[in-house]
């Protein structure tokens, strides 16, 4: 991997946005979208549902990792990655209570590793940088769920390849059901009134091949083609009154600003499961991670299109140079002359709720995170030092900022946290749900509630890091660990298999909170 000392990034990103500051005072007709105008003539994919087996109460899985070729109408055959196919993966879906377990196997020409994001599970499951698949070998992880309903996702994380390795295709959806969310009253046919949507955005060559290109822009590749589960110019042909999307923001750099014209969106849950209320939004920002459901309501014969508008980066110098004033349709609804009634939508009632819920009096540490020049706390990520040792059973306060004019997320292995205070203030409702990952206005301090319920291993960290994927691939992630009390002098940072000299003594630079 190209390795370029953070300053002297920075510095060039800086030069660039100075330089279209400059173009856009000089030219007031200059274009304010970087991304293409679509026809929309094809008919959504629908990842399918993957095929599971059953035995002992154990559900099964099976991905393999693969190369393929992908014809992306318009574009052409273009080399990609994929699960089970040859660019994204399916959707995996399981109940809470269920053990499932995967076979996953890795048919890419290096190595790779499966992530799943969002989920609480043991960290040697958690498919991070220490759990690489190599060439030709298959990983066998396995968990029970034990966490609400939710939308998740899964994707690679190779250290400082995870980049490419989720913009060349592989990523797929995660549905974890519970009994709630069963019993509501809310449209729950896969493909038909309850849509994934993954929406990616790319960059093609003159021969139509992926480019990730490194030119410096911030916070990386924005490409000018939108794709929702792969497809470009994307239709979906609406049956019923109400339809239930589940948005995931699957690109690597790119904020939306998701809205339909003329109706709100009902947002029923955030990234780790339903909000408290659901809660009427004209718009929603999701950044890289980010996951939303929202209910939309159609009326027969219309054909109605999700945009993205401009984004609010929030005090970022320039914000076209980040995407933040690009403008563009997403994918088209084509509803029938008749629908058919959904019923009244109605949300899961809060019992399993009250169980998952945290007290901020509970809390007992709490922790600063300050993300600049790719470090967090003056740090790129070192897979031989544990930066944080957490006690099993903790409640936590996370104090999150971001010092720098640059777009960055923030996103916490094996945990959903509750946003407490953006810079004092209470967040808005779409931030009020539990959540994994969230997007940082510069200089404003996010105090997120989380808890470490279990799952203890002092020799096996999880992950945090900003979900910019450029950013994270270059050390913008940090490790913790989860322990008993008292365990702290068998905290080690794992032996990972490759390019680490024994020699080498796990550096731990942790400190317990204060
Ligand atoms: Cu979506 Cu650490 O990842
Ligand atoms: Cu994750
Ligand atoms: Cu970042």
């Amino acid at each position: 991997m190209k390795r370029i000392p953070s300053g002297v990034r920075i510095a060039a990103a800086l030069a660039v946005v100075a330089a279209s500051a400059a173009l856009l005072t000089a030219c007031d007709t200059f274009s304010t979208t970087t991304v293409a105008e679509q026809d929309f003539v094809n008919e959504l994919a629908i990842p399918p549902l993957a095929d599971s087996t059953v035995e002992d109460g154990v559900r099964t899985f099976q991905l393999t990792a693969q190369e393929g070729t992908t014809d992306f109408p318009g574009i052409g055959d273009a080399e990609t990655w994929g699960f089970n196919g040859s660019f994204l993966g399916p959707t995996l879906r399981a109940e809470r209570g269920e053990q499932v377990a995967f076979e996953i196997d890795n048919q890419l020409p290096e190595a790779t590793s499966v992530h799943w994001h969002g989920m609480h599970l043991p960290a040697v499951m958690d498919g991070g940088p220490h759990q690489m698949i190599e060439q030709g070998e298959t990983w066998r992880p396995t968990w029970t769920i034990d966490q609400p309903a939710s939308t998740l996702w899964y994707h690679p994380h190779p250290h400082g390849e995870t980049e490419k390795h989720v913009y060349l295709g592989l990523a797929g959806m995660f549905i974890l059901d519970d009994d709630a969310s069963l019993a509501a009253d809310l449209p729950s046919e896969y493909g038909v009134d309850d849509l994934p949507l993954i929406v990616q955005d790319k960059e093609f060559d003159g021969a139509g091949q992926l480019v990730l290109n490194d030119d410096g822009s911030e916070p990386g590749t924005l490409g000018d083609t939108v794709m929702v589960n792969g497809t470009v110019g994307a239709y979906q042909d609406v049956t019923t009154e109400r339809v239930r999307l589940r948005l995931l923001n699957g690109s690597t750099a790119r904020t939306y600003t998701f809205e339909m014209p003329d109706r709100p969106m009902t947002m029923i849950a955030s990234d780790g499961g339903f909000l408290d209320a659901p809660v009427e939004m004209d718009q929603m920002r999701l950044a890289p991670g980010e996951r939303a459901e929202v209910v939309v309501e159609f009326e027969p014969g219309e054909t109605v299109r999700l945009r993205s508008s401009k984004t609010d980066l929030g005090g970022i110098v320039v914000p076209a140079t980040s995407g933040g004033n690009d403008e563009f349709d997403v994918l088209e609804f084509r509803a029938a002359d008749t629908l058919t009634p959904s019923p009244e939508p109605t949300w899961p009632q809060a019992q399993d709720a009250v169980a998952d819920e945290l007290h901020e009096d509970e809390a007992s540490v709490t922790r600063d995170f300050v993300l600049n020049t790719r470090e967090i706390n003056g740090e790129q990520m070192d897979m031989n030092r544990i930066d944080e040792i957490v006690h099993v059973g903790d409640t936590e306060v996370w104090e999150v900022r971001s010092t720098q004019p640059i777009p960055h997320s923030f996103h916490i292995h094996d945990v959903q946290f509750r946003v407490l205070s953006i810079d004092g203030q209470a967040p808005p409702p779409e931030l009020a749900g539990p959540k994994d990952t969230i997007y940082l206005n510069p200089n404003l301090t996010y105090r997120l509630l989380v808890r470490f319920e279990d799952y203890a291993d002092p020799t096996m960290p999880y992950m945090y890091h900003c979900h910019m994927l450029l950013h994270e691939d270059e050390g913008m992630m940090g490790q913790f660990v989860v322990i008993e009390p008292g365990d702290e002098d068998k905290v080690r940072a794992p032996e990972h298999s490759e390019h680490v000299d024994d020699s080498d003594d796990a550096v731990i630079g942790g400190h317990s909170g204060h």
